[in-house]
């Protein structure tokens, strides 16, 4: 039996395959562009290390990719062969990856937390668990998993900066800003590689709408986190939320075009950055000029393929704001499909496309054909059962959007007026959103409390 160094044992054939394993761990947690590498190396020193065969199964599901989902099958097989040598610990983590492929996510989580209850140290256990808890939107579960552990962490142990970073990204998400902003804070000083935790602040600040701040936050960083992998485009996108809430957007097109968008790319987070940065700029009549069709080219590829709902609703905006419609209308059929098909087999995505996922789909292509009442009738509800898609409150916000422009442009001007009363309630230094609610009240005949939230706009965008 070999130990990890935090304590953890694991059945390999060296000490030299657990540091194999612990290099890769780092690397996820990290966010690095190195995790491929070192994962091969694993099973270089030792392919027949249980926990190699599965952390190769987890990185294989994790990105949503339907090639490389396709291979967790053959990783598991692996994993299952060499099961009976293995401890109990690493049987669950075979078990979890089990229930992945089988389309079980809640009850691959639990299992993850079966871990954890005896081995707070797992350190993959609990990141993983953490980030798959947060592409449910099960925010409680995210959030007490974190709590459970945290006894047993402190700076002595090896890893401690990410567990406070999953930790405040955690209460993030809850809305737990003040708790959350000191530890994500925290994390970053030990380690400033350390991007979720970055990423955690981005995200407070992006809540409270601290704007400047939240611009200066990235600006300040940006040196260390462009060394990290792909994730770090997604830092420049929340960069570039602000400046689109300070009307900044000849400086939202630079970065979408230098930053977060410089290339066409395959990977999920930077569809769902570039998708719905595009969806939010259009929607406040802004010209993209050709922008879409790049996005919507890899779209397309994903017509049939369904892995996860929230990724995509950004490639039907897309397909339907790139007037590729058929091939929008062929990927809501897909999922139409895969719910019926799955949803009596404990598949845990097939309930959320069911609910929400379909839905939002539906206003996607309503909003495309600018039946405007059909938007609001369907996201009236729909808006209060996004949460299962997963993905943060921020990335979720452009739908919630979608309903404020469709009420407006349906000159359904008082409930737009309400909308953005909540709105500028929940979001009080969002220039625009102000903008917006004048316009709504402006059309409600309330000239003088027009006037006020046009004067709050001025002065919020002149800071
Ligand atoms: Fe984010």
């Amino acid at each position: 039996m070999y130990y990890d160094k935090r304590g953890i044992a694991y059945t390999a054939s060296s000490q030299e395959a657990v540091d194999a394993f612990d290099a890769s761990v780092d690397e996820f947690l990290a966010s690095g562009r190195d995790a491929a590498r070192l994962l091969k190396r694993i099973g270089e020193v030792d392919p027949d290390m249980i926990m190699g065969q599965v952390l190769r199964g987890y990185f294989y599901r994790l990105p949503a990719l339907p090639h490389l989902a396709a291979m967790s099958g053959d990783a598991l097989a692996a994993a299952e062969k060499l099961a009976p040598g293995a401890t109990d610990r690493e049987r669950k983590h075979v078990a979890a990856l089990a229930a992945w492929c089988r389309g079980d996510i809640r009850g691959m989580n639990a299992i993850w937390e079966t871990i954890l209850v005896d081995h707070p140290h797992d350190i993959l256990a609990l990141r993983i668990a953490h980030t798959m808890h947060f592409f449910l939107g099960d925010l409680a579960q995210m959030r007490d998993s974190m709590a459970r552990v945290m006894p047993r962490w402190d700076e002595s142990v090896p890893g401690y900066g990410y567990v406070l970073g999953c930790r405040a990204f955690s209460l993030e998400e809850n809305h737990d800003f003040a708790q959350a902003e000191p530890l994500g804070k925290r994390a970053v000083e030990i380690n400033e590689n350390d991007i979720w935790a970055g990423h955690c602040v981005a995200h407070v600040l992006e809540g409270m709408g601290r704007r400047q701040e939240g611009i200066e936050w990235v600006d300040a960083h940006e040196e260390a986190w462009q060394k990290r992998g792909i994730f770090a485009h997604h830092m420049w996108w929340h960069r570039a939320l602000h400046y689109l809430e300070l009307e900044r957007f000849d400086d939202v097109l630079d970065a979408y075009d230098r930053q977060f968008w410089k290339e066409p790319s395959q990977d999920n987070t930077d569809i769902c950055n570039a998708s719905s940065m595009l969806m939010r700029f259009d929607m406040l009549g802004l010209d993209v000029g050709d922008r879409w069709d790049s996005i919507a080219e890899i779209s397309a590829d994903r017509v049939d393929t369904r892995l996860r709902p929230f990724n995509d609703l950004h490639y039907i905006m897309a397909l339907t704001m790139s007037g590729r419609r058929a091939e929008a209308e062929a990927m809501l059929a897909s999922m139409r499909d895969f719910a019926a098909e799955n949803a009596d087999k404990g598949v845990t995505i097939a309930t959320t496309y069911r609910d929400a996922g379909i839905p939002v789909a539906e206003a996607i292509l309503a909003h495309g054909a600018k039946d405007y009442a059909q938007v609001v009738d369907i996201m009236m509800s729909a808006r209060y059962r996004m949460l299962p898609l997963g993905g943060s409150w921020a990335q979720r916000d452009v739908w919630e959007r979608m309903l404020i422009h469709a009420a407006l442009k349906d000159g359904q001007h008082s409930l737009a007026r309400v909308l953005l009363a909540e709105r500028t309630d929940m979001a009080p230094t969002s220039g625009p959103s102000w903008n917006m609610y004048a316009e709504a009240l402006d059309a409600c005949g309330e000239a003088a409390e027009a006037d006020t939230a046009r004067t709050k706009a001025a002065e919020l965008l002149a800071a």
